[in-house]
Formats: structure tokens, C-alpha cells, sequence
């Protein structure tokens, strides 16, 4: 598409009649302040900065004062703040057509433990400073928008779950990394467990999604490209895997007498490594987290607790090796004299993005100048859930050696500018043709 094309798309009235891409004085596309938008990146680290990294779990102090620097700047930035009863903080901004369905950007600050400064915090950041930049701008667009933080989306994707899907009882009694149940932990955030019915949206409220985020991968960085433009999220199953064989004495124990819930574990977590390495495809599995009762050094631990992140684009295929990891289980019992339970721990389903919104992606990168290229992304991210209620979008910017979930953790400021600018553009393109064809 031409310039002067995406032009017409992206124009949007505003007050100097100019089309709202256009600044009323340089003739460039009206663009984000980088320099704040970097700036707030940088205060909002301070918020669970640790000696290993950043430690901003979801239901922790860290992230309640997160949070209230966040709400902070969307009242910065003009907005009407709100919290919703699933304890997301909603920002927005009116249209200047009644009766338009919101675009919808934003993502999460919550972070893994021991964590980095960019994942999550670059999409929420990032889409406050263009929810900023039109009112400063005073580009009026007809559609309203929302800035939206969602909450705990490292613990699967809570709060937009909440918001287009709903958790059932028993996930609301799952346990946070902080120790806090779902539900206290929205209770503490300021959400009511009592009435999430209404935090839930349906398909139409919202005309799209879009969230802008580091790519935590290295395949922009290693290619020198600026712009990801996601063509879809893999599916996420995690399993909480429980081992049970028998405490005993380390010193008395014969090595044939023995029900070891560690060396089972040990071998069931060289079964998920090889199964999923022999299934042809792209498919990722990682066990994260074990823990060994009684767990000291001279007990056979009679109980042991790891976990499995599956993750891939295709259910079939998260199937197959979610199968061959329960027969392997099997014969591990068998070899172990110990028993092996599976429990599922979170469900994330494969989310293709809008072909017409990867179109205006691509388009506003081009505008810009900013190379861009389609793919995947191996990350889960609210957008997956957003999925269910409104066509979704996601834009990468690089990760520094692709490293991400580390202290390590790094997006250039100029590739997050970049970033916030094709989110500016694009939501303005969208706004001035809706989704059309
Ligand atoms: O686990 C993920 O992929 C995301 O960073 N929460
Ligand atoms: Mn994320
Ligand atoms: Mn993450």
C-alpha cells in the first residue's frame, strides 16, 4: 500500500483537521514522547528491584505499589481510571462517535520471580504514553480506547481470563507464586470474588486487542529487524506432577529396597525432554520447578512435586506428548515402585492474531521506516485470552540475545519507541476504517 494510502487509512479527524497521523506543524506521523515513555520503564523497575532481579509477583507489595504507579500515570495521561471486579485497571478515553465498540491495548506489570525490567512492562507503558500522546495531541478518535493492565498474568493469564473466559472454584483456590490463593489475591488487589461475573466481557464490546511487547526471543535481534508482527500465540498446558515412593533412612536403605521419588522424578524429567525432542515440530517442554520432601540430605525423599510447561501452536500435538509423558509415568512407576499423578494446572489455547490487523501493523511499521517481519510467538501472553472476545494483535520489539523471564532482560529504548509508535499508528489506523474487510 502506498503512503499516501495508508495515509487515508490511518488519518483520523482532529482538531486541525489534519489526518490525526499528521502533526500539525513537521508533516511527520504524530509520534510518541520515547524519552518518558523510557523514563517510566525505568521508574517503574524500582517497584521489586532485588539483588537477582526484579520481584514484581502478582499479590505481592511489589506489585500493589506497581500498580499504584501505574493507575498513576493513566490519570497522568487524562483517562478515566477504573478497577474492574477481576482487580484489572482499566484506563479510557471516549470517541467522538457514540455507540463505537473501545480498541483495547495494554498487558501486565506482574513479573516472574527473579524476573527482568521489559516483559509486560513495555506493552502497559507503552500503550498509557499513546493513550497520552492523543490527548496531548488532542487527536480525537471516534472509536474510545482503553488502556487495560491485567492482572497476574504470569500465573496463567488470570485477569484476562477473568475478563473473557471466567475461572471455575477450584482454579480461584489455585496458590500464586506469593503464597496468596487467586482469590484472596484478587481480594487483595482490589478486586471482588464474589461478583467476577461482572468483570466479564463478551465478543463485541471490544472492536480488537492490541499489545505490544518485547518478543523475549532473539529472532528480531539476531536478524536486525525492528517490528514482530505475531501471526499467533502457542497453547500453553502446564501440569503440576506429583511423585509419591517411601521416606527412608539413607544409610540403611539397600539401593534395591528403595521407593525413590527423586530418581523417578529424574526420569520422568528425561522422558519430557526426549519426548518432546522425537515429535517432529516446534514444540517446547520444560520442567521448572521440583521440590523433594522431606528434603533433607539423608532421606530418600518419599514425595516430589515438579512441574511441566508444554507449550506449542498445535493442540494435536500438545496432546501427543501430553500422552506419551503419562506412559512414560507408567513404566517409571513400574521401575520406581512409586506412583505418579498428574494435575492440570493451567490451559492456554492456541490464539491465531487478525490477518487485517497484522495488515495495519505491517503498514505502520512501513510508514515509519521500521523493518518488520510475521511470526510466531512462543511466549503466552493475555492476548491469547482477549482471543476469545475480540480480534487480537501483537507487536514485538526485540529482545537484547533473546533473553527474557532473566535479570537479564533487555529492549533497546529506541526499539520500544519504535514499538509505542506503531502501536499509536495502528490503533489510529483501525480507528478510521474499523476492521472493514
Ligand atoms: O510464560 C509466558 O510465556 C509468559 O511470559 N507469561
Ligand atoms: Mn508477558
Ligand atoms: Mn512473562
Amino acid at each position: 500500500m502506498h503512503r499516501r494510502d495508508f495515509a487515508a487509512l490511518a488519518g483520523a479527524a482532529t482538531v486541525s483537521g489534519l489526518p490525526g497521523w499528521l502533526s500539525a506543524t513537521a508533516q511527520q506521523p504524530v509520534r510518541v514522547n520515547g524519552e518518558r515513555l523510557n523514563r517510566h520503564l525505568a521508574e517503574l523497575a524500582a517497584h521489586g528491584r532485588s539483588p537477582t532481579g526484579t520481584n514484581r509477583a502478582a499479590y505481592t507489595d511489589a506489585d500493589l505499589s506497581g500498580r499504584e504507579y501505574v493507575t498513576g500515570l493513566l490519570r497522568e495521561a487524562g483517562l478515566d481510571v477504573r478497577m474492574d471486579t477481576a482487580a484489572n485497571i482499566f484506563g479510557r478515553r471516549e470517541g467522538s462517535q457514540r455507540g463505537l465498540p473501545a480498541i483495547l491495548l495494554g498487558s501486565h506489570i506482574d513479573s516472574v520471580p527473579d524476573g527482568g525490567n521489559y516483559d509486560g512492562d513495555v506493552g502497559s507503558l507503552g500503550a498509557i504514553e499513546v493513550a497520552r500522546t492523543l490527548g496531548e495531541r488532542r487527536i480525537s478518535t471516534r472509536h474510545p480506547i482503553e488502556v487495560v493492565i491485567f492482572q497476574n498474568e504470569e500465573g496463567g493469564t488470570i485477569g484476562s481470563k477473568l475478563m473473557a473466559a471466567g475461572l471455575t472454584e477450584a482454579e480461584l483456590d489455585g496458590v500464586a507464586r506469593s503464597g496468596k490463593t487467586i482469590r484472596e489475591g484478587t481480594r487483595l488487589l482490589g478486586g471482588d470474588p464474589a461478583r467476577l461475573s461482572e468483570a466479564r466481557r463478551s465478543p463485541g464490546d471490544y472492536l480488537c486487542y492490541f499489545e505490544l511487547h518485547i518478543e523475549q526471543g532473539g529472532i528480531l535481534d539476531e536478524a536486525g529487524i525492528k517490528i514482530g508482527v505475531v501471526e499467533g500465540i502457542v497453547g500453553i498446558r502446564w501440569y503440576e506432577v506429583t511423585i509419591r515412593g517411601f521416606a527412608n533412612h539413607a544409610g540403611t536403605t539397600p539401593m534395591d529396597r528403595r521407593k525413590d521419588a527423586m530418581l523417578a522424578a529424574a526420569r520422568l524429567t528425561v522422558a519430557v525432554n526426549e519426548i518432546t525432542r522425537a515429535i517432529p515440530g516446534r514444540q517446547v517442554a520444560t520442567v521448572g520447578r521440583i521440590t523433594a520432601l522431606p528434603g533433607t540430605v539423608n532421606v530418600i525423599p518419599g514425595q516430589v512435586v515438579l512441574t511441566i510447561d508444554l507449550r506449542d501452536m498445535s493442540v494435536a500435538t500438545m496432546t501427543l506428548a501430553t500422552g506419551r509423558f503419562h506412559d512414560a509415568a507408567r513404566r517409571i512407576e513400574a521401575e520406581t515402585g512409586t506412583s505418579i499423578t498428574f494435575r492440570d494446572l493451567s490451559t492456554n489455547e492456541p490464539a491465531p492474531t487478525d490477518p487485517r490487523l497484522r495488515r495495519v501493523i505491517t503498514e505502520s511499521a512501513r510508514a515509519l521506516g521500521l523493518s518488520s517481519r510475521e511470526m510466531p510467538s512462543g511466549a503466552g501472553h493475555d492476548a491469547q485470552e482477549v482471543a476469545r472476545i475480540a480480534p487480537i494483535a501483537m507487536i514485538f520489539v526485540p529482545s537484547v540475545r533473546g533473553i527474557s523471564h532473566s535479570p537479564e532482560e533487555l529492549s533497546r529504548p529506541e526499539d520500544i519507541t519504535n514499538g509505542a509508535n506503531v502501536l499509536l499508528q495502528s490503533v489510529l489506523a483501525v480507528d478510521r476504517t474499523g476492521l472493514g474487510r
